[in-house]
């Protein structure tokens, strides 16, 4: 499991530079004015730092770059890392700059001197948010000496306080990112609930559903996905309640298909690897009440997740099959391998009727239409309610993750319709990413707010992103925070 690298606060003081050890970063301005403590290492170093400024790589340098000068002069450290800001700038581009620096010091022993730099809470969460490295199942290397950072501002208290709760999303993000990344072999349902469950400690009620309370409710076409695999299928509730008590929650229902083999409906085999990252959804809902938890949100919000796993067996679900859902209506099965939508509409349904919520919003990886559409960087938007829909797509932009809002209407609805079911599970190759969303909206009661994030194309990607190494980005986690905080916390 990833752990943050400890981040410390403390008092600014440029004369004790000469001294530090580790990685010491300071702050130029993109047009060459070094601050105080970047005087000082310039004096320290013999003037390096101004060599560096009227040198043709500084000019080049963006805002946000990090220039590494190694073993300077005059210092102890091994690294003076000069970081190009300008005075004034947005929360994003402190946070990309944060980023850069903690790539660069990949979790060894670094001092930042923050001094009076604004949007250093930003940068700290840039650094936190890139701290990070999944290598659980790599052998140990040699001697990992335990790094740490140290922020040195001039108001250091205040920072710290400042930093509390982004820091506490920037872990929910990483539990996000650990339980993508995470192989199937060890991340089954039942792994997953019980990490899930681990989260009584900071203060979340959960509750695991098994399959015989599921069969109970009437969830059969969940149960009908995971009844192929060996792993049993569950759904996982957890409630933050820390808004008034008895105001309807904010529902977070996430898909969390731990592997999706396509069933019957077999999958190719290239590639099929990726399909670990197909509990994503499941993943953002679980790292957002995390994050909810150690901030302690003045909010009610409840995450529900569909654990199961999508395997073809002598027991699996056939395509013809037909079942009924836990809402009475039956969908006949044409692909088994179109299963998110089967697991979600039962838990879509059981949180509506169980937690009357205020609103609804479930994040699935759950077609590839969605990745032919909009690529890997924004996630597909669906929202029958445009004030809330509007809300989510602010708050995603103002944290940086992309989100862009598709389509719904009824002559999509129409593709799903069945000769001899209520309807079925998939609606053909045209707007594959929006009859998705249509048959979700066939569970969603009439007036209740709702948006369905389809993230097959953010959650895990190839390369690095600004915030993560390549594999799962944890997308999402920021944007439902600030829309909790935004739109349902109190004050
Ligand atoms: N989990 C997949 C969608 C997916 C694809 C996620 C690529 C991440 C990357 C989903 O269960 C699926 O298989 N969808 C099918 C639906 C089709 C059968 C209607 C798809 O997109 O091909
Ligand atoms: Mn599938
Ligand atoms: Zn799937």
């Amino acid at each position: 499991m990833s752990s943050l690298t400890p981040i410390r606060f403390a008092d600014y003081d440029p004369k004790a530079m000469a001294e530090m050890t580790g990685r010491v970063a300071v702050l130029v301005t993109p047009e060459g004015s070094m601050d105080q403590a970047a005087r000082s290492a310039n004096r320290m170093a013999k003037g390096g730092i101004a060599r560096l400024i009227e040198s043709d790589g500084f000019k080049k340098a963006k805002a946000g770059d990090v220039i590494s000068l190694n073993w300077p002069a005059g210092m102890q450290a091994e690294a003076l890392d000069v970081l190009v800001l300008p005075r004034k700038l947005t929360p994003v581009e402190a946070r990309q700059a944060g980023a850069k620096l903690a790539k660069v010091a990949a979790g060894k022993r670094l001092t930042v001197m923050a001094g009076s730099m604004n949007k250093a809470a930003d940068l700290t969460l840039g650094m936190a948010l890139r701290d990070y490295t999944f290598d659980d199942h790599k052998s140990p290397k040699e001697e990992t000496s335990g790094g740490e950072v140290v922020v040195t501002s001039k108001t250091p208290a205040d920072l710290e306080a400042a930093c509390a709760p982004l820091l506490a999303l920037a872990e929910g993000v990483h539990m996000t990112r650990d339980l993508v990344n995470e192989p199937a072999n060890v991340l089954t349902t039942t792994e997953f609930a019980r990490r899930i469950e681990e989260m009584k400690e900071i203060g979340l009620e959960v509750e695991i559903l098994e399959e015989a309370e599921l069969e109970k409710l009437g969830m059969r076409t969940l149960l009908s996905v995971g009844q192929g695999s060996d792993s049993p299928s569950k759904v996982a509730v957890m409630q933050w309640q820390g808004g008034d008590e008895g105001a309807a929650p904010l529902a977070l229902v996430g898909k969390g298909v731990v592997f999706d083999t396509g069933g019957i409906s077999l999958k190719p085999a290239a590639g099929m690897e990726d399909m670990t990252m197909d509990m994503g959804g499941a993943g953002v809902v679980t790292g957002t009440m995390k994050a909810l938890a150690l901030r302690k949100a003045k909010a009610n919000v409840v995450g529900l997740v569909g654990l199961v796993e999508n395997m073809p067996s002598g027991n699996a679900t056939r395509p013809g099959d037909v079942v009924k859902s836990m809402k009475g209506d039956t969908v006949e099965i044409i692909n088994t391998d179109a299963e998110g939508r089967l697991v979600l509409c039962d838990v879509l349904w059981y949180a509506q009727e169980r937690f009357k919520p205020a609103g609804v919003i479930d994040l699935a990886t759950l077609t590839g239409a969605v990745i032919i559409g909009l690529g890997h960087e924004n996630a597909g938007v669906f929202s029958n309610d445009d004030d809330l829909c509007n809300a989510f797509l602010k708050a995603a932009k103002s944290e940086d993750e992309g989100a862009w809002r598709m389509p719904l209407g009824q002559a999509y609805d129409d593709q799903l319709k069945s000769r001899i079911a209520d309807m079925k599970n998939v609606g053909g190759r045209p707007a594959g990413s929006i009859t998705a969303a249509q048959f979700l909206q066939r569970f969603i009661q009439d007036g209740m707010p709702w948006i369905h994030l389809d993230i097959a194309g953010v959650a895990s990607v190839k390369s690095d992103t600004s915030y993560a190494p390549k594999g799962a980005t944890g997308w999402g986690v920021m944007a439902l925070n600030r829309l909790v905080a935004d739109k349902f916390e109190a004050e």
